[in-house]
């Protein structure tokens, strides 16, 4: 027997009191059936602010704990808790605890892409469509950490003119743009106006006539008056852009690796499937689950940055 999903998660969903929050970075199918769909901001104050019993998180696992350390006594499930993130990969506590202790006086700011763990040992936690904000929140003479993106830090540095110590993490799909395969799709559709991620290496966000999370690259392009975009970010964002924009032409910017759509996909995103989906919230598993300790520290960095941000 053939199962529905659509109409089935919709049931469990009612039965369950459960919301489903989703990543532009998820499959169609799981943007269309979910309650809402955003960048790590939205979905941060989205998780903050909702009144259902259970929370199924249709994105990586950093950002399911950031949903679980915001409802403690919620009961958080993740499709596949093996979803993870490059840059959360590249901060090992251990490392990223001797790294701030050498660097006595500083603040830590970090960017939402890491564990609970890291953001338990920081001062206030970003997200892209916050960094410039956050960090421009404290004094000038101040010493920061930026950590884990370097890409993002440089470009934070970049608007802010400030100078900041960087950790050296980023993000593989990110960095896996060509710049050789840009310029020659460039030349090719010479009217096209190139979007892009901060979390794009500094050569391809020099091309950009827009940087921004991805929900600024949604709002840009749903704004502007051009006809014709290059998307530097993760191809998941497509859907969401082309419903918006019937009209216009959006292209993915090349991926240096030849994968089947030739685009940057993100491999841990990709892991929530449809039927993951179903599974998860039919049997309430994989369930995410965080000592109350760590809940409690790696929750005042986040309320710091929900406080600046409001
Ligand atoms: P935003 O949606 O906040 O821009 O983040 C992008 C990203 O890479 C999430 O993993
Ligand atoms: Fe992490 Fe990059 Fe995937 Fe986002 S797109 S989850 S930053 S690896």
């Amino acid at each position: 027997m053939t199962i529905d999903y659509i109409e089935e998660i919709k049931k469990l969903k009612k039965e369950k009191n459960a919301v489903i929050l989703a990543h532009f970075y998820q499959e169609a199918a799981i943007q269309d059936i979910a309650d809402y769909v955003g960048d790590s901001l939205g979905l941060s104050k989205k998780a903050a602010e909702t009144n259902a019993e259970m929370i199924v998180f249709a994105g990586v696992h950093f950002m399911s704990e950031t949903a679980k350390i915001l409802n403690p006594d919620k009961k958080v499930l993740l499709p596949d808790l093996d979803a993870g993130c490059s840059l959360a990969d590249a901060t090992p506590v251990s490392e990223f605890k001797k790294f701030i202790e050498a660097h006595p006086g500083y603040k830590v700011i970090t960017y939402i892409n890491c564990s609970a763990e890291v953001k338990a040992l920081s001062d206030i936690i970003c997200t892209s469509s916050n960094a410039v904000k956050i960090v421009n929140s404290l004094p000038k003479e101040q010493k920061i950490i930026f950590a884990p993106d370097k890409n993002l830090g440089r470009f934070v540095m970049k608007e802010t003119g400030r100078d900041m110590v960087l950790w050296n993490g980023a993000c593989v799909v990110h960095e896996a743009f060509s710049m050789d395969k840009l310029i020659t799709l460039k030349q090719k559709h010479p009217e096209a106006v190139i979007v892009a991620h901060p979390e794009s290496e500094d050569h391809i966000l020099k091309t950009a006539s827009y940087i921004g999370s991805t929900t600024g690259l949604l709002n840009y392009v749903k704004n502007s008056k051009e006809k014709e975009f290059i998307v530097a970010t993760e191809a998941g964002i497509l859907h969401k852009m082309s419903s918006d924009n019937p009209d216009k032409v959006l292209i993915p910017a090349p991926s240096k690796e030849d994968n089947t759509c030739a685009c940057a996909e993100c491999h841990f995103m990709k892991m929530n499937t449809m039927e993951k989906l179903y599974r998860c919230i039919k049997n309430e598993t994989p369930e995410l689950k965080l000592s109350k300790e760590l809940i409690e520290k790696a929750y005042l960095p986040i309320k710091k940055m929900l406080d600046i941000s409001a």
